[in-house]
């Protein structure tokens, strides 16, 4: 695919099937995620690889969450928000690691060079004809979360990347004039 044609169609895939992406399309991935822009080549991110029975640990520390927010919730919801994460046959959460104090690098800027990161992993899937979507929601943002999946004190979970075969039509695409977002100074 050329490269210009991949940067102007990619699109997200909330439906997705198995098999889960193979070793060497992670490795494509991961690449892809590792050329960022990185202000001071601090590559302020990692990622954790989720499938298989992991899913149902991520799926029991969503649940958890849930439970914490509303102890009166009843079994249904926690059953659901223990599915959750089976809406893919893999998950990667994607981690920003902040380092605090540096006028150069203020953490604004390490949060978006894990986003760049996030986003190079989407194109490298869409490349090669996976599926992946970028979610977030509570879940994302829960402390109960972040333990469980052994955040540091200076780490943020930025997203999780749900990926597998895509398992439905991409839905159309609405096209957006540049000329409606560009201011020109000449
Ligand atoms: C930081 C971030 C968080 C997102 N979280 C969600 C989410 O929780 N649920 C969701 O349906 N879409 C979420 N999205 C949007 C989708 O990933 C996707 O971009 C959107 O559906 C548009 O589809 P497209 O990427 O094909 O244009 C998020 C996007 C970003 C950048």
């Amino acid at each position: 695919m050329d490269a210009l044609e991949l940067l102007h169609q990619r699109r997200s895939m909330g439906k997705l099937a198995g098999p889960a992406p193979t070793a060497e399309q992670l490795d494509a991935l991961y690449r892809a995620a590792l050329r960022a822009p990185d202000h001071k080549e601090m590559t302020p991110y990692r990622f954790i690889e989720i499938s298989g029975e992991g899913l149902d640990r991520l799926g029991e520390l969503f649940a958890q969450s849930d439970y914490q927010a509303n102890p009166h919730i009843d079994e249904g919801n926690l059953d659901a928000a223990r599915k959750k994460p089976k809406r893919a046959p893999m998950i990667i959460a994607v981690i920003a690691n902040v380092t605090p104090g540096l006028p150069k690098v203020p953490p604004v800027e390490q949060i978006i060079s894990a986003g760049c990161a996030a986003h190079a992993m989407l194109y490298a899937a869409y490349a090669q004809g996976l599926g992946a979507m970028w979610r977030t929601g509570t879940y994302a943002h829960d402390k109960t979360v972040w333990r469980g999946l052994g955040l540091g004190d200076q780490e943020e979970l930025i997203g999780y990347l749900y990926l597998g075969q895509p398992g439905g039509r991409y839905p159309g695409m609405q096209i957006r004039n540049p000329d409606d977002y560009v201011e020109r100074w000449t």
